[in-house]
């Protein structure tokens, strides 16, 4: 666990001293692909860090549409927001793919962050870099149209995961169109739409789950 909690963007700065007693606190949990962690408006009883796999941070309309707020790596922390000011869940929690998360319950989490002045900070930090992430997506959604949306989204998409190849910058995703639309805040049909304009331009190549960004400059230029 000592280890593991190394790897965390929380922990990862303690002495294996510090570290000891909150690795003491913590468990990990395999978390199965489709299986939700929970859902928003359920009382926060838990804080977790994610250390493989993908899980989405979702909200939901009445109609069952879901708009994903965050897609989340290894690293990431979610499940904070509800131990910090005591509201439910402001969203729901689900694995994307298998993943495996460290969870730290409510009580335990708020001692650590009152005897170790180190980590408030570091949460702030998070906090604020998630902040930063929400309020490009805002951005982008008021004043972007479909076709910057999907190249912010490509080009986002790349930076997290992409790998650079002589022919482009390449990635791979597991997500579905949907889901990405959904992260651009268009209907499926816009996006696949955008996509294969872009491929017809020979701005992007698409092969199954696979994106090679062949002019990367133009993509930029759409969104600029
Ligand atoms: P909590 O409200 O306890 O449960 C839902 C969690 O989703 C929340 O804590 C955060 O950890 C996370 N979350 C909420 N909004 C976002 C967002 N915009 N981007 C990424 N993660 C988020």
């Amino acid at each position: 666990m000592l280890n593991t909690l190394k790897q965390t963007s929380l922990f990862g700065e303690l002495e294996d001293s510090e570290l000891a007693p909150i690795a003491a606190l913590c468990h990990k949990r395999k978390v199965p692909k489709g299986s939700i962690l929970f859902y928003a408006g359920d009382p926060g009883n838990s804080c977790y860090m994610l250390l493989s796999g993908k899980i989405k941070i979702v909200v939901t309309a009445d109609d069952g549409r879901e708009h994903i707020l965050g897609l989340l790596g290894p690293h990431d922390l979610f499940g904070e927001m509800s131990l910090l000011d005591g509201e439910p869940r402001s969203a729901s929690a689900v694995a994307v793919e298998e993943s495996h998360v460290v969870v730290i319950q409510r009580d335990d989490f708020l001692k650590v962050l009152s005897e170790k002045p180190m980590i408030p900070l570091k949460l702030l930090s998070v906090l604020s870099r998630r902040l930063r992430r929400t309020d490009g997506h805002v951005e982008s959604l008021a004043f972007l149209s479909a076709p910057g949306r999907v190249a912010r989204l490509l080009l986002g998409l790349a930076e997290d995961l992409g790998n650079r190849t002589p022919e482009g910058l390449a990635f791979e995703t597991r997500m579905t169109r949907q889901e990405m639309a959904n992260l651009t805040g268009t209907s499926r049909e816009t996006f696949t739409r955008v996509l294969m304009d872009y491929q017809d331009r020979g701005l992007v190549v698409l092969d199954r789950n696979q994106y090679m960004l062949k002019d990367e400059a133009k993509l930029r230029s759409l969104i600029n």
